[in-house]
């Protein structure tokens, strides 16, 4: 593999890349200047397309061998066989050569990942025994996130989420959704949603959408009160941050220890009244109606779904909500997975994320999500590929913009050192991909 243009930031060509000639034009002159209408093709040993009009039975992925993909202006011109795209234009300039597999960028669809600080000792506890739920109730948990939160300013959150999303990029991931849901009062709550919008501005790290995640936990200074805590964000926090156009979705904890689905009714409903998306983690520790309500509301997602029962499903399945499955989180709580089977059969859409967060998931790498849905969930290879591109990418509203190796959709992909995507989801516990580009553009690559 050669270095694609604009790859200056991303220094030599990866070992176990094929040459394909002299560094193209352009190459050393990343940053700034991107050029809006440069051309170039890259080409793989297998390409996996994701492109539903490419599926055939047996070939889920729509995968085609010894591929080619032109590039032009960040998106995606022409894909097909090598031979037929090359024919068609010898003099096209060949910027990479992956010896590999190619998929689309990996796209993660829930993470709490604009965080600071640590629990580590949080989850020492848990790891003797203590209980997730009962350390919140006791002022952890959400809370201590809180605390760190708001100590920390507006810089240094997106300092942090940069660092992480760079991260996330080394590992394939090329569009990341990110909740709030640590403020916990109406200023932190933005100045998290600001973080967000601020790392989302830089065009070399993943994608961001932002969620905020109105209906966390309680703060101490509620007083216990969550039916009152749940009408302040409905009546204001919510219209003031939707207004200041900080999030594209709304989610709410809907749970047994967090919020019922009266509580959180009047909130999700507002979003929904303002145009914005609903997503919501529901049944991570009991079945309180959630999924329910998030049929009703037409959520883009339901997320954890770890107990959720036939009628929630069937509600699910009607109303086309996407089920997140977050096996992180549910391998750290030591939980049985949901019932993905049921999921599957009713025709549910399924994305896989990682929930990056400090409690339940403390992970940033969506691939180790992959592997877990597959070991741990009984996912196929094909479902969790799906569930981290074009899956994920509808159920965050980018399903015209990227998820998939077609024509029209951004150049989003990422090259792996790996032979075919069942590799992909092998808990390999490192990083495998060797270049990682959105619009085009080289974000991250292994030096
Ligand atoms: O998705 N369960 C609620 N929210 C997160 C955990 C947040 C935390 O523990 O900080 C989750 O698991
Ligand atoms: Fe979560």
């Amino acid at each position: 593999m050669t270095a694609p243009p604009g790859a200056a930031q991303a220094g030599p060509a990866p070992p176990g890349a094929a040459q394909a000639g002299p560094a193209p034009p352009g190459a050393a002159q990343a940053g700034p200047a991107r050029a809006a209408d440069r051309r170039f093709a890259v080409t793989a040993r297998r390409l996996v397309t994701c492109d539903p009009s490419r599926a055939a039975a047996g070939d889920p992925l729509g995968a085609i061998e010894d591929a080619a993909i032109v590039v032009r202006g960040g998106a995606i011109e022409a894909v097909g066989r090598r031979q037929e795209i090359l024919g068609r234009e010898p003099g096209i300039e060949v910027a990479i050569e992956a010896e590999g597999v190619v998929t689309p960028g990996l796209i993660d669809c829930h993470t709490h990942a604009p965080w600071v600080g640590s629990r580590d000792a949080e989850y020492a506890v848990r790891m003797a025994g203590g209980d997730y739920e009962a350390i919140a109730a006791a002022g952890g948990g959400i809370v201590a996130s809180m605390r760190a939160v708001r100590a920390a300013t507006t810089e240094e959150i997106a300092g942090a989420l940069r660092a992480r999303l760079r991260r996330m990029a080394a590992l394939g991931v090329t569009a990341v959704e990110a909740k709030s849901g640590y403020g916990l009062d109406e200023a932190s709550e933005r100045k998290q949603l600001e973080a967000v919008a601020e790392a989302g501005r830089d065009a070399r790290l993943p994608r961001v959408v932002p969620t905020y995640l109105a209906l966390h936990a309680l703060p101490p200074e509620a007083g216990g009160d969550r039916a009152a805590y749940a009408a302040t964000v409905a009546r204001s926090w919510l219209p003031a941050i939707a207004a200041a156009g900080l999030a594209r979705y709304v989610d709410a904890y809907i749970d047994r220890s967090a919020f019922s689905v009266a509580e959180a009714r009047p909130a999700l409903e507002r979003a929904r009244a303002l145009g914005l998306g609903v997503r919501v983690h529901v049944g991570q520790f009991a079945d309180v109606g959630g999924a329910e309500l998030a049929a009703e509301l037409g959520a883009a997602s339901a997320d954890h779904l770890e107990h959720v029962a036939p009628e929630g499903i069937a509600a699910l399945a009607r109303a086309g909500v996407a089920a997140a499955l977050l096996p992180v989180a549910s391998f750290t709580l030591r939980q049985d997975p949901p019932p993905v089977a049921a999921l599957r059969a009713a025709g549910v859409s399924l994305v896989v994320g990682s929930d990056a967060n400090p409690g339940t998931a403390p992970t940033e790498s969506l691939p180790l999500a992959l592997a877990l849905a597959v070991r741990l969930y009984g996912l196929t290879v094909a479902e969790a590929i799906l569930g981290a591109t074009r899956e994920a990418a509808r159920s965050l509203g980018l399903g015209e913009v990227c998820g998939a190796l077609r024509v029209g959709l951004r150049a989003d992909l990422a090259i792996w050192d790996l032979p075919h995507e069942n590799a992909i989801v092998q808990p390999w516990g490192t990083s495998r991909a060797l270049a990682v580009l959105r619009d085009g553009e080289v974000i991250a690559a292994r030096g």
